[in-house]
């Protein structure tokens, strides 16, 4: 049988995806004020499910300083796809939207300021791509926002699913029969924490 690769985690950090001077600055400022953003691993994946699913509607829940999001919109951009993400901090929400200028993504992003769950009560869909990064103990709250939101045939992404506050939200998912999910015990480089629970389901009913 074929042998491993030494040092797996060493291995796979030099295989990190590389990333553009502004992405390269969030990441920075992320570290210096322990501001809690995918990484480099996280935001490639996003952008490729973005890419392959040709998504035209995503929604974010959790935006900080759009880290993510720049993700997203970049993998949407090849259909005009337009990403709407949603934020409580105004401070946060503020810093995003100077970040989405500064990518040239301003008019293919839009931003809204309040509580993800309550702001969703007002949405109507339908989104091909959702995802999730609010608190974790509001999982479970927003997952039938969700449910209503995406589109039959839409991907649900949810990050940090490793944390204790996920893990009703983990249960719902797992036997709730309108969605066939996946949780991905990861080792992701500069995601907080590296080592955490990736999740991706989609909507079948
Ligand atoms: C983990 S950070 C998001 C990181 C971002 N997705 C990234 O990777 O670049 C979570 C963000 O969601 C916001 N947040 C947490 N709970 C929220 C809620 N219920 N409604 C709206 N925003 C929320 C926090 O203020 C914080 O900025």
């Amino acid at each position: 049988m074929s042998k491993m690769i030494p040092d797996l985690e060493n291995y796979f950090r030099g295989l990190v995806p590389s990333r553009d001077e502004l992405l390269l600055e969030l990441e920075k400022e992320a570290v210096q004020e322990n501001i809690p953003i995918v990484g480099p691993v996280v935001g490639e994946l996003l952008f490729i499910l973005a890419r392959v699913s040709a998504a035209q509607q995503i929604l974010e829940l959790g935006t900080a300083t759009g880290y993510s999001t720049i993700y997203l919109a970049r993998g949407c951009a090849a259909v005009q796809g337009r990403v709407l993400t949603l934020e409580h901090e105004d401070r946060m929400a503020q810093r995003a939207r100077l970040n989405f200028a500064r990518a040239g993504l301003d008019r293919q992003i839009e931003i809204r300021v309040g509580d993800a769950i309550s702001l969703m009560t007002a949405l109507t869909g339908p989104f091909d791509l959702i995802f999730m990064d609010i608190d974790k103990e509001g999982y479970l709250k927003a997952l039938a926002h969700c449910q209503r939101l995406l589109k039959v045939g839409g991907l649900l992404v949810t990050d940090n699913v490793g944390f204790q506050g996920a893990y009703n939200f983990n249960q719902e998912l797992f036997s709730h029969p309108h969605w066939r999910s996946v949780q991905l015990l990861s080792f992701l480089p500069q995601h907080a924490p590296e080592t955490d629970g990736l999740s991706l389901a989609v909507r079948i009913k």
